[in-house]
């Protein structure tokens, strides 16, 4: 095999793991402002009501029954994971009583209230329920 060949198949290699590796994080950041402020106000309407007793204000500084939803430990745990892992935590797991009781609806508007209590920004477009484009977003809430 000749030199140039070996350069060939070196650089096409670290291509292809340079893809793989674009798959596993998402593409764009929710630093991005990708929920309205309407959506937020929604989804503190079902968290005070289906989230609060458990998992307390957002305001907390230490947690009780549950843990926080906007602390270090919530970032540093959530940082790269996509809104849609955690849409489908709150879908499967919460209320733990009720698992399965919210809508998209409600789920989606959560995420966004969730996001607003990490002081993410807010935008102009509603974030959307699609599973397939709530998973190109990764959380990134916290310092880089
Ligand atoms: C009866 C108490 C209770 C209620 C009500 C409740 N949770 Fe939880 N939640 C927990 C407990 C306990 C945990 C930790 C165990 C786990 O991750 O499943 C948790 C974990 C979580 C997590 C993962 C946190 C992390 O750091 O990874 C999220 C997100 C969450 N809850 C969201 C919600 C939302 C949104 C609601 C309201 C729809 C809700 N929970 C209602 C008890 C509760």
């Amino acid at each position: 095999m000749n030199v140039l060949r070996v350069v060939a198949l070196v650089s096409l290699s670290a291509l292809t793991v340079s893809v793989v590796r674009a798959q596993q994080v998402a593409a764009r950041s929710a630093k991005d402002g990708v929920y309205t402020i309407a959506q937020a106000k929604q989804g503190k309407i079902v968290y005070d009501e289906s989230c609060l007793e458990c998992h307390g204000t957002m305001a907390s500084a230490t947690p009780d029954m549950a843990p926080l939803l906007n602390d270090y430990v919530f970032q540093a745990s959530w940082k790269d994971r996509s809104l849609a892992e955690l849409f489908d935590k709150i879908r499967n797991t919460m209320p733990p009583n009720k698992a399965g009781t919210l809508s998209r609806q409600q789920l989606v508007d959560l995420v966004a209230y969730i996001l607003s209590a990490n002081a993410l920004p807010a935008g102009d477009v509603p974030l959307t329920d699609d599973t397939e484009t709530l998973k190109q977003i990764r959380l990134d809430a916290g310092h880089p």
